[in-house]
């Protein structure tokens, strides 16, 4: 079996995801989980995109000590130099340098010839390899690239130190045949490849970025780049657990293997999905709450008499059991072992105010699930943040068949006085966000509005994930209650405090830099 490195990007390339906004403490708290999970590579950010960046980076790079973390750096001395302080405390430093190699980036993007960008790449490949010991260059659009070119620059940057080479799909052109000939072709046409790692890195524009990912595996590739739920810019990246399970379940076929903890796939599927407040689709390959449910009769049937008519995919291979639940008469010690089974990072005071709503919870219902309580890990991670913010103070909806829904809301501002406002709609919902636009100040618009139940019972927790346009950018949102209404208020109202809180930041920071986006 051969090994292959997993190189996770949901904290680079997962957080270039429309509305996703993660804190400081949200992306720790994910790094500690892929850690956990046996992922090979976290890359945590883009030192140089912005102070936030780097700092989030740094104390990654500081506190992960069983994965290699690496961060991400255009062919620039600054960029390069910025990533070292960054990432030198780390336990293995390692950096991702890139640029664009497909003709249309280096005319339009660029304005660059192909030998200045050779040149470039070979500059800032012999800078890096002077301070880190593991130099990655991607060739940014490598697939919509002339191949000789690559070639040229693949075996130029490996001469120049670089350990690894990633050939990014970047617009999710590419397909399983194409990329198998095109990692071939790299491999028999640079004469020096055998000093370096292939690496490949898919997205997923034509839904092809798990099977492009496991062509290039099979042709060659001993690194794959992904995100966990296949987050990331437009349609996102390749999916890193249907990544792992194909490799797992098909190692027949693909003679190939992950170091992952596979029964860490789902624990980190939902940490990550309520982090970045993005559901995951009941019908989501490995993860989605569907992909162990059997509903015909004949399926069901079959399973009963043999699991293997119609189950490849245990649910305990990837953690989907459900594991022992608390409940109302569960003690301190008993909830603080599960938080640090689960991974939280949070402070005292946090771990108070996740315990406090866990009480809360378990006083309206019987069991209180892993699920439920990452929920409320999460909701305490970002309250962290949350130095001044719009607080849901009171919430009243009338509803009936025949008269017009209204909303009563009551909100603490940020400024620390009180508001109460009410306004009508179509539906409660619509009711409650004609209200809350009433009071939270900007333009503000709801984009998308999703649904679900934390966890199963009739006493489930309501999770509602929203994207919300405010000042002209889109910004996720998410709020758990045991009610459907309340848990859409506080939805809205999360979105509108993480734009204002992201943005508070970013003012703070200023003029230091302002925000790239690659
Ligand atoms: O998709 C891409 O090309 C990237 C590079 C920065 C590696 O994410
Ligand atoms: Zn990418």
């Amino acid at each position: 079996m051969r090994k292959i490195n997993v190189f996770d990007t949901t904290l680079r390339d997962g957080e270039q995801t429309p509305g996703v906004n993660l804190n400081f403490e949200e992306k720790l708290e994910i790094a500690k989980q892929l850690e956990r999970l046996g992922v090979d590579i976290i890359e945590a950010g883009f030192p140089a995109s912005s102070p936030g960046d780097f700092e989030s980076v740094k104390a990654i790079a500081d506190a992960v000590q069983e994965s290699s973390v690496t961060g991400l750096a255009r062919c620039t001395a600054k960029d390069i130099e910025t990533a070292w302080k960054a990432l030198k405390g780390s336990v293995e430093p390692r950096i991702h340098v890139f640029l664009a190699t497909s003709p249309v980036h280096m005319d339009y993007k660029l304005k660059l010839s192909p030998d200045q960008v050779v040149e470039s790449a070979v500059e800032a490949v012999k800078l890096a390899a002077k301070k880190f010991t593991h130099v990655q260059f991607s060739a940014e659009d490598a697939n919509r690239s002339d191949w000789a070119f690559l070639a040229r620059i693949i075996e130029a940057t490996i001469d120049a130190g670089a350990s690894v080479i990633n050939l990014p799909d970047t617009v999710g052109f590419t397909t399983p045949e194409e990329i198998t000939r095109l990692f071939k072709y790299v491999r028999n046409n640079v004469p020096n490849i055998d000093q370096a790692i292939l690496s490949t890195h898919n997205h997923d524009d034509l839904g092809m970025g798990v099977a492009n990912s496991l062509a290039a595996i099979e042709a060659g590739a001993g690194q794959v780049e992904c995100t966990v739920n296949g987050i990331g810019e437009r349609a996102g990246n390749a999916s890193l657990e249907e990544i792992a399970v194909a490799l797992e379940i098909r190692s027949d076929y693909y003679k190939a293997k992950t170091g992952l903890k596979l029964n860490e796939l789902k624990r980190t599927s939902s940490l990550v999905s309520r982090l970045t407040n993005m559901s995951v689709p009941g019908n989501k390959a490995v993860v989605g709450a569907n992909a162990f449910a059997h509903e015909s009769g004949i399926h069901q049937d079959g399973m009963l008499k043999n699991k293997e008519t119609y189950e490849i995919i245990t649910p305990e291979l990837v953690g989907a059991t459900s594991s022992s639940p608390l409940g109302k008469h569960s003690g301190r010690h008993a909830f603080k072992t599960k938080l640090a089974e689960l991974g939280f990072t949070g402070s005292q005071e946090q771990l108070q105010s996740v315990f406090t709503a866990f009480k809360d919870l378990a006083d309206k219902k019987k069991e209180v699930t892993e699920d439920d309580l990452f929920a409320l890990m999460a909701d305490a991670t970002f309250e962290a943040d949350e130095v001044a913010s719009y607080e849901l103070t009171g919430l009243q909806v009338n509803y009936g068949t025949m008269n017009i829904p209204t909303a009563t809301i009551t909100i603490n501002l940020p400024t620390g006085e009180q508001l109460q406002e009410a306004a009508t709609g179509s539906g409660s919902v619509e009711a409650i966000y004609n209200t809350v636009e009433r009071i939270v100040e900007g333009s503000c618009a709801l984009k998308d509005y999703r649904i679900q139940s934390v966890s199963g019972g009739r006493d489930a927790l309501a999770e509602v994930f929203v994207k919300v346009e405010i000042e002209g950018s889109e910004q996720a949102g998410r709020g758990t209650a045991p009610d459907v209404l309340e848990a859409s208020a506080k939805a809205y109202l999360n979105a509108v405090n993480r734009y204002y809180s992201r943005s508070r930041y970013l003012q703070a920071q200023q003029p230091i830099k302002k925000e790239v986006n690659i």
